[in-house]
């Protein structure tokens, strides 16, 4: 075991965009498991946007990362210490022991994961929290019914690059929207998408919108928020389903933004929106983890990781994830 264990903390709270001053890397002693825990050797970290929210002292779902606290994050680790009989030395676990070298947890909310059944990093994206969250996001909030169009934002990211497959398997168009054209191209070429326009290249989004979906659009899965989904309400059909997974354009914002009112499109179209988190899908997680596993392995999934290397390096692959720097799903790679 390493004599020290590097943490990266909260040191400020940030104004708008985060910055590199906001984060402080220390080292302190290994952690001993007490009675009861484990001791595990992080080998991948995720960075996520929600931890942009647990920077921020609000009040919200979860708790904010307190200052000079770890922070927060999902982990895939090597158990090197053990008091606890579920977890022996030796066991791969994903869990959210944050971003530092080693974390000590008495496994609630952890699981063993079979290093056999895909690579390890999976467990923190296409068969962990984003992978579920595409699962129930899409079939148990919006229902999507084969022939229809589900148009999602975000489209390239670690959940919308899985949204839309999962679409596909279930018979619907799937249209994406994203900040890059490689990104569009590979949901498109790679990954079965019908289409795929620019948002930073595109002037004017309902027009797009209407081309791409010419029978208009009966789900919406929503990543991003702002301007792209004020243009969405407008192409939106009779009973169609708008399902609220995040909001990220608006994450940083140090004011909240005003836009176009939106909401009479509810009643003239008698649509529905709902907002979700994955946890209120805690006690399905196992059937939607062999769903997933099933369809990857049929090679109806595909998935992408960016990886970025060394857990000094974290802030840096979570501001850049904020910005789009990613395809796929955002890990750190922190030891073998
Ligand atoms: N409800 C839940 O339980 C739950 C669980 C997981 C994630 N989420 C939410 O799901 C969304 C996607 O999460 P993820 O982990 O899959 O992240 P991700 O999509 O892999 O990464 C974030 C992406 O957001 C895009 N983005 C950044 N700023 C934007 C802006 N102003 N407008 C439009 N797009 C912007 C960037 O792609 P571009 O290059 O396309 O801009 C970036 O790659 C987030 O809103 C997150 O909070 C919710």
């Amino acid at each position: 075991m390493a004599e020290m264990n590097r943490q990266i903390l909260l040191a400020a709270r940030p104004q708008g965009f985060p910055k590199d001053s906001d984060f402080k890397l220390v080292q302190t002693p290994v952690p001993q498991p007490g009675p009861g825990q484990y001791v595990a050797r992080t080998l991948w970290v995720s960075v996520d946007p929600y931890q942009r929210g647990r920077m921020n002292d609000a009040k919200s779902y979860a708790p904010p990362v307190p200052l000079n606290g770890v922070m927060e994050g999902g982990t895939v680790s090597r158990v090197v210490a053990s008091n606890n009989p579920k977890f022996k030395v030796g066991d791969i676990v994903e869990g959210r022991l944050g971003w530092q070298d080693y974390g000590v947890t008495d496994g609630k909310g952890t699981r063993v994961i079979d290093p056999g059944l895909a690579p390890i990093s999976t467990a923190l994206s296409v068969l962990g929290m984003p992978g579920l969250t595409a699962y129930f996001g899409l079939l148990d909030i919006a229902f999507p019914k084969a022939g229809e169009t589900v148009v999602i934002s975000g489209a390239a990211g670690a959940v919308g690059s899985l949204v839309g497959q999962i679409a596909k398997i279930v018979g619907c168009r799937a249209i994406g929207i994203a900040g890059e054209d490689d990104k569009c191209d590979w949901v498109v070429k790679e990954l079965g998408f019908d289409a795929c326009f620019n948002y930073k290249t595109t002037q004017n989004y309902v027009e797009k919108l209407r081309e791409l979906c010419p029978k208009g659009v009966d789900v919406y899965f929503d990543n991003v928020g702002g301007p792209i989904t004020d243009a969405v309400f407008n192409v939106m059909n009779p009973r169609s389903r708008m399902s609220v997974c995040g909001q990220i354009s608006q994450y940083n914002n140090e004011k909240p933004e005003m836009g176009p009112r939106t909401l009479f499109h509810t009643v003239s179209k008698q649509m529905r929106i709902e907002g979700f988190l994955v946890f209120q899908f805690a006690d399905r997680y196992k059937e939607g983890l062999t769903k997933m596993a099933e369809w990857l392995r049929a090679g109806k999934l595909k998935y992408r990781e960016s990886v970025v290397n060394g857990l000094e390096n974290t802030p840096r692959a979570f501001m850049g994830m904020l910005k789009g720097e990613n395809t796929g799903k955002q890990l750190v790679k922190v030891a073998d």
